[in-house]
């Protein structure tokens, strides 16, 4: 074996090699483990006569040593000149940020306009206990008004008697009442249950916006201001007007029903209503002493209307086409 010849070849191959795989075929070619030409040369050997070792070995280690940091280099430079060949200019793949669901930020709005109102935030269970979503309502077993109500009830065991789906946010009122002292104000954003077939304008679970302020004086005209203030600031219009329909809620009276004027249309937004005594009483509250309102407003309603949205169904559909347009 000539191990000029083997130098020069080498080193023609590697002035050849114009890519990594390339490179890498020609260290294979020379240095493989096993069908390295040098290689072969340096495991001969053994088989080599003390002479021939002595001449041979140090220019065959040099070789190897030569090749090896050739290689080196040259590896170097085809990195410098691939990403050379990199275009930086071209805009790289988009990746989409993450956005909060249009319910949501509903929600943080109305929890931050009713806070700059001095209105506290209140939280009570989805699954309810029958007297709070109903007895202590106002409306008895027996009562018509159930029917309008009629939900999903929890099979009855020992720990789960009477307790249903809650249908509205208002049995937050009296569980609020229960723990805390008068006078105060609260808002309780939340879910609510019914059993129900959806469509467009219906869905059987939902969410709704309890209030409730309970004073001294408190009246139907402090409700009036208050909630005035709240459609002017959450639908951005000074110019909005609202107007009570007499109604009928057995926790309320007198009950009456919600309409904004909004963009010159009239459009139903929810009940409200004076705290009817039995429920003041219900909550521990004297109703000599004490009264005030309460309201209940559809979360999806208000964000259907700000935002013209047409089905309501479309808040779960997990889309992120219908969430990306706002
Ligand atoms: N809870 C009633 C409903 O779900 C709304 C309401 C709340 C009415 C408070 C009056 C007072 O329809």
């Amino acid at each position: 074996m000539n191990l000029e010849n083997l130098r020069q070849k080498a080193y023609e191959d590697l002035k050849k090699a114009s890519s990594m795989e390339e490179l890498e075929e020609v260290r294979l070619k020379y240095l493989g483990r096993k069908q390295g030409e040098l290689t072969a040369f340096l495991r001969s050997f053994k088989d080599m006569s003390e002479d021939e070792k002595r001449e041979y070995g140090p220019i065959a280690q040099r070789l190897r040593n030569d090749l090896e940091q050739e290689i080196d280099e040259r590896e170097e430079l085809l990195k410098k000149q691939e990403i050379g060949t990199i275009d930086l200019s071209i805009p790289g793949v988009k990746i989409e940020s993450g956005r909060i669901h249009i319910l949501s930020k509903v929600y943080n709005d109305v929890c931050d306009i009713f806070h700059s109102m001095n209105f506290s935030v209140a939280e009570g269970p989805e699954l309810e206990e029958e007297k709070y979503n109903f007895d202590a309502l106002n409306i008895p077993a027996n009562h018509p008004a159930r029917e309008m109500w009629d939900t999903f009830w929890v099979k009855n065991d020992k720990n789960t008697e009477g307790r249903v789906m809650r249908t509205h946010t208002s049995p937050v009122q009296v569980r609020y009442m229960l723990e805390h002292k008068p006078p105060f104000q609260m808002i309780c954003p939340g879910r609510a249950y019914r059993y129900e077939a959806s469509d467009a304008t219906h869905e059987t679970d939902f969410n709704q916006i309890e209030g409730l302020m309970i004073g001294k004086d408190i009246s139907l005209a402090n409700f009036k201001f208050v909630i005035e203030e709240f459609f002017r600031q959450f639908f951005k219009d000074d110019k909005i007007e609202v107007k009570f329909r007499a109604s009928y809620f057995p926790f309320v009276e007198p009950g009456v029903e919600v309409d904004v004027k909004i963009w010159g249309k009239w459009l139903e937004i929810g009940g409200a209503g004076m705290v009817h005594p039995y429920v003041l009483k219900q909550g521990g509250i004297d109703p000599a002493k004490w009264q005030g309102f309460a309201f209940g407003f559809g979360m999806e309603r208000l964000a259907i209307i700000k935002y013209g949205v047409p089905d309501i169904r479309l808040f779960k559909s997990g889309d992120e086409r219908f969430n990306k347009q706002f």
